[in-house]
């Protein structure tokens, strides 16, 4: 019998994700459906409970819904309370758990694809609400020495004052970075979606640096900017979006899709 999942969002029309898990499960031959569901703003729950009454085996959640999703599950991992967000449902016998895939996607992306290992790299990410919650802990986790620098600074200190018993973890304003150089900067700041780039100071990038915006499908302010500051390495976030959706995959399927072609099939 086919396996029913879906991505619940509003907007979601835009979504590829039904594209990637349609993707990898012909890969991989599994037998599933994967479609696309907007749920009304005030409708989420409802339609959570929908799914799980008709069968189905899980889903994906996608903005605006990631931290209703968060407050909504009784079982959580571990990567889902330290991001206090979630992406991915499991259902099963009426159970719901969150999990959250987005910083392991992420990981994926930087270390295994784009081949820089952040153990001991000094990495800037800039932005203090969800997309940057969803990562920190995986590139914490990844032993990176970790600069938070957002606007609102003390979104910034409150994120990562978890993590500040460690060491490795700070926060900072943008004005405050100015001398500092980085070998990861990742954009997790929804200033791309407004064609914004943060006030960044000139100088930021080390040597054979990597400018990573989460963003993808266009170039953004902040990736020109990295490349006429002279960062060696750019990437868009389509990468982190195939990654966490391979997560998900696997965890629901017990079966690791190859990423790789279906990164190449969706660059434009
Ligand atoms: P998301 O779920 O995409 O992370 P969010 O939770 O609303 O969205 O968080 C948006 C993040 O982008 C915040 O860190 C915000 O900074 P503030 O906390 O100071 O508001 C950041 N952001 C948005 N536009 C920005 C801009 N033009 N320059 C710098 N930071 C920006």
């Amino acid at each position: 019998m086919t396996d029913k999942y879906a991505v619940i969002g509003h907007p979601i029309s835009h979504s590829k994700s039904p594209l990637i898990h349609q993707a990898f499960a012909a890969q991989t031959q599994q037998d599933i459906s994967y479609q696309a569901i907007e749920a009304p703003l005030d409708g989420f729950k409802a339609t959570i409970e929908r799914l799980v009454q008709e069968g189905y085996k899980g889903c994906n959640v996608t903005v605006p819904f990631k931290f209703e999703a968060f407050q909504l599950c009784k079982q959580l991992t571990g990567r889902a309370q330290a991001a206090q967000a979630v992406n991915t449902l499991f259902f099963r016998d009426g159970q719901v758990l969150g999990d959250n895939t987005d910083g392991a996607g992420l990981l994926t992306d930087i270390e295994q694809n784009l081949q820089c290992k952040l153990l001991f790299k000094k990495v800037l990410l800039m932005g203090a609400g969800g997309a940057a919650h969803g990562v920190i802990w995986q590139l914490f986790n990844a032993g990176a020495t970790i600069t938070v620098a957002n606007r609102t600074l003390e979104k910034a200190q409150q994120m990562v004052s978890e993590f500040a018993p460690y060491g490795t973890v700070c926060a900072s304003s943008y004005a405050a970075l100015a001398g500092k150089k980085f070998d990861v900067v990742v954009n997790a700041t929804s200033s791309s979606l407004t064609d914004e780039l943060p006030p960044l100071p000139d100088g930021l990038f080390a040597p054979n640096a990597l400018a990573y915006d989460m963003m993808y499908g266009k170039q953004t302010p902040f990736l020109k900017f990295a490349a006429a500051q002279g960062a060696a390495r750019l990437a868009d976030g389509l990468g982190m979006l195939v990654e966490q959706a391979a997560e998900a995959f696997c965890k629901w399927r017990e079966v690791r899709p190859d990423t790789a072609p279906v990164i190449a099939s969706l660059r434009p």
